[in-house]
């Protein structure tokens, strides 16, 4: 079996006295897509962040793309890229310059071309001599991914990439996440919408109290709730209810039904 893209093991983190990672396990495995699921707060940001290497696990360890986060820190920023829960994009610069900026910064040659093709590959041809601040929401996180993909990175970190997307933009963004990993880049994401984890992901992990309390795949999830049975028609549990089975507090008498009255 291939050695995955993403392996972490027993990552634990605290701000002060807040443990917020309390032993994180965690595979990737190559071209595939992850999602982790979390409450807010759960520290999936956190675990992203230290993936990335802007943060140092207290204890633990985590490989991405065969190097270790601390000592081949270096290594790993080469190999990655992070697309965080807040644009990084520049107003102030074109698309294509916020592109180039990047294929600089990466030491890339030909910074033209190569943010010429990311335009394209992004159906932002048209938009790419406006500024990016005349964007509208979906352009802007489409221009993001774009600029987290120069280089053709192996591994790539997508922080809640469809927060604040209408319908429509989300779909595009899912296709673009599709098409990256079909072509065998490896994703891991976070994002609190469901139904994004149910479509997009091969495998998903759900933190909780610092911990991967389920990790699998929606069929698996989806084994671990009897089908809920109503008098004619027998449903699927979706993976709300699974995921809200898992995040519930404990309490004895199982997961919350919903009140009839
Ligand atoms: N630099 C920091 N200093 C202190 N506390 C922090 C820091 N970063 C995160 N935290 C705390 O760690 C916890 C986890 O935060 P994190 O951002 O990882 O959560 P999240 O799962 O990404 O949440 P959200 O869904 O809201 O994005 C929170 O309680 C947060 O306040
Ligand atoms: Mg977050």
């Amino acid at each position: 079996m291939r050695a995955p893209a993403v392996r972490v093991r027993g990552v634990e983190k605290s701000f002060g006295d807040v443990h917020v990672l309390r032993g994180v396990d965690l595979d990737v495995m190559p071209g595939s897509v992850v999602a982790l699921l979390g409450s807010n707060g759960a520290g999936k940001t956190t675990l992203v962040r230290i993936l990335a290497t802007l943060l140092r696990p207290d204890a633990g360890t985590a490989v991405v793309h065969g190097f270790d986060v601390v000592a081949e820190a270096a290594r790993v920023r080469g190999a990655i890229s992070l697309t965080g829960q807040f644009t990084g994009v520049d107003d102030i610069l074109t698309g294509r310059e916020n592109l180039a900026l990047v294929a600089r910064l990466r030491h890339l040659p030909d910074t033209g071309a190569v943010a010429d093709d990311l335009l394209a590959r992004f159906g932002l041809t048209d938009a790419g001599g406006r500024r990016a601040g005349t964007y509208s929401g979906g352009m802007r996180r489409r221009l993001d991914i774009a600029m987290s993909l120069v280089g053709d990175p192996p591994v790539i970190f997508l922080d809640e990439p469809t927060t604040g997307l209408d319908p429509q933009a989300r779909l595009e963004v899912w296709a673009t996440i599709t098409r990256l990993a079909a072509a065998g880049t490896s994703v891991l994401l976070t994002t609190q919408h469901l139904d994004e984890a149910e479509h997009l992901a091969d495998r998903i992990a759900i933190l909780h109290e610092g911990v991967i309390v389920q990790d699998g795949t929606l069929a698996e999830l989806r084994t671990l709730l009897p089908p809920a049975t109503v008098e004619y028609v027998e449903k699927q549990p979706s993976l709300q209810d699974v995921f809200l089975a898992l995040v519930a507090p404990t309490s004895t008498d199982g997961p919350t039904q919903e009140d009839p009255s």
